[in-house]
């Protein structure tokens, strides 16, 4: 019993959730911008990100092979070309409509929920179909994943009914007429296509959004994807319209330092690719997103420290500069830059032993990996020296946390590819 008063509150959640969504008035949303069906189909599978886990690190788009490492064993993201032996070839429109909205695929497949269905569900059926029409329009290529890795139960498919129920919500997006139309544009965008809540939300220990904590922050594959509700201080609700929607379009805004990780590549591969209208339209729904106050560590005073300085001196000062300026590019400029106020150093970490690269579009300067270049001491100590000097608080990284982190490898190569 004790095991299951929380499927059951999960339960109770998910009902009440579904009759409060029901309230909203159903209409069709807003469509991309674009002529044919096939055109309007890639903007939309640019804005959904359909490439991000469907394309292998250095590899051709939609061919399948991205490895996802969850907490319970691996997966990856399979060939959706439309080859007919390992791709998405013999989908019809209704399977292909049920695997995005309801994540049952060809031949009643439950989908796991990495693949973001919970979100496309949102998708009306018009808009998914152009996203088929685009994806068939694509030369077939015969390519096998791997196969998936995981434990007991979580190997199960059945078992995603249950999830599914609790879960998903499966119906459409409903605009809501009181607010205006770039409002409910940005919604369609970030809730259905654009995934945000995906790396965002937070998670119950059942991988389903916490919705009450919604872009409240999460850690995702090891980075993490901040808060960026409205609160003026854990969210983003103190950033201006025009760095908003610098960041989001081409991956960094002056105070504010560069999108890494994740979220350089959902600006690469998605969203870089939006018509300015959408990108302000996204900003519009951001600022109304209820804010969460999220808990931040007490500061730390700032301690001297000879050997983070001598390092930082010695690698990162040649692109960063004393100043945080940004020698070559502005994506280098660290003025602002969340991940140096966080005295964690979860994302600093991340790019600092596995490296970097800009959203395309900037000039090319990448963040080189120094996991092999430095011992974990001096890693430690330049990462609370960066903390201390440009985000003005002690860092509490320690040697242990540098070794927590994966050396480069397949995943920082996937991020250096141009893709788009
Ligand atoms: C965040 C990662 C992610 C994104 C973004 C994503 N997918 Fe997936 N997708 C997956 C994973 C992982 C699977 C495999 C799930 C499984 O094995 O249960 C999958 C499975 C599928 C399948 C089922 C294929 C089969 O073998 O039957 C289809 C179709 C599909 N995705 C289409 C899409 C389309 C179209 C988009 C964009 C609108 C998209 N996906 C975006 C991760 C993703
Ligand atoms: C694949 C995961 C992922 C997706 C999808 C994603 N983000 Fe992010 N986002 C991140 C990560 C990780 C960071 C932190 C990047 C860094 O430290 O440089 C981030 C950072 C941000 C920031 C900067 C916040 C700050 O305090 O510096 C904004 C704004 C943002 N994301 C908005 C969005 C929006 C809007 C969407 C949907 C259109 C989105 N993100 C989709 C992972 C993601
Ligand atoms: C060859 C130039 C170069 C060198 C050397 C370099 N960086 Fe970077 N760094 C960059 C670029 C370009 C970016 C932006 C690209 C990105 O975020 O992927 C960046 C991003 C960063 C970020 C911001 C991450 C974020 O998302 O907010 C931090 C922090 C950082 N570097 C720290 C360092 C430290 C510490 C060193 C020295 C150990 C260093 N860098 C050396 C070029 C460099």
């Amino acid at each position: 019993m004790r095991r299951l008063r929380p499927v059951l509150l999960g339960a109770l959640c998910a009902l009440v959730g579904i009759a409060f969504a029901d309230t909203g008035r159903a209409q069709s949303p807003t469509g991309a911008p674009g002529q044919t069906v096939v055109q309007r189909g890639e903007y939309l599978a640019r804005a959904a990100d359909c490439a991000a886990c469907h394309t292998p690190p250095n590899g051709q788009e939609f061919t399948g092979g991205y490895k996802f490492s969850l907490p319970f064993g691996t997966i990856y993201g399979p060939n959706i070309t439309p080859d007919k032996a390992t791709g998405i070839g013999d989908y019809t429109d209704d399977e292909f409509v049920s695997a995005l909205q309801r994540g049952v695929g060809r031949g009643g497949k439950h989908l796991y929920p990495a693949m973001p269905y919970t979100n496309y569900t949102l998708m009306s059926r018009e808009d998914v179909l152009a996203i088929k029409a685009y994806l068939f329009s694509l030369t077939p290529v015969h390519a096998e994943s791997p196969p998936n890795d995981l434990s007991f139960p979580y190997n199960q498919r059945w078992g995603m009914v249950f999830w599914n129920l609790l879960n998903n919500p499966d119906h459409r997006f409903r605009p809501d007429t009181a607010k205006s139309p770039a409002w409910n544009r940005g919604a369609y965008l970030a809730e259905a296509l654009g995934h945000c809540q995906a790396c965002h939300t937070p998670r119950n220990f059942l991988y389903g959004l916490e919705s009450g904590r919604a872009y409240g922050g999460a850690v995702v594959q090891d980075w993490l994807a901040y808060n960026i509700t409205s609160d003026k201080e854990s969210g983003v609700g103190a950033w201006s319209d025009d760095d908003l929607a610098a960041y989001l379009s081409t991956g960094h805004a002056p105070n504010h330092g560069p999108a890494s990780g994740p979220m350089a590549e959902a600006v690469d591969h998605s969203l870089r690719h939006l018509a300015q209208s959408d990108i302000r339209a996204l900003v519009t729904y951001l600022r109304d997103v209820k804010p969460v106050r999220t808990e931040t560590p007490p500061p730390r005073p700032v301690r001297a420290d000879a050997l983070g300085e001598r390092v930082f001196r010695e690698a990162c000062v040649s692109c960063h500069l004393l100043d945080g300026g940004g020698r070559q590019t502005p994506y280098a400029a660290l003025q602002g830059a969340h991940s140096v106020r966080d005295p964690n150093g979860t994302n600093l970490l991340q790019i600092l032993v596995r490296g970097g690269a800009i959203a395309t579009g900037g000039p090319t300067a990448f963040m080189p990996a120094f996991g092999g270049a430095y011992g974990s001491e001096e890693l430690a100590a330049v990462a609370n020296w960066t903390i201390g000097h440009f985000g003005q608080r002690g860092g509490a990284v320690t040697r242990k946390d540098v070794e927590a982190v994966p050396p480069p490898g397949p995943a920082s190569a996937a991020r250096a590819t141009p893709g788009g």
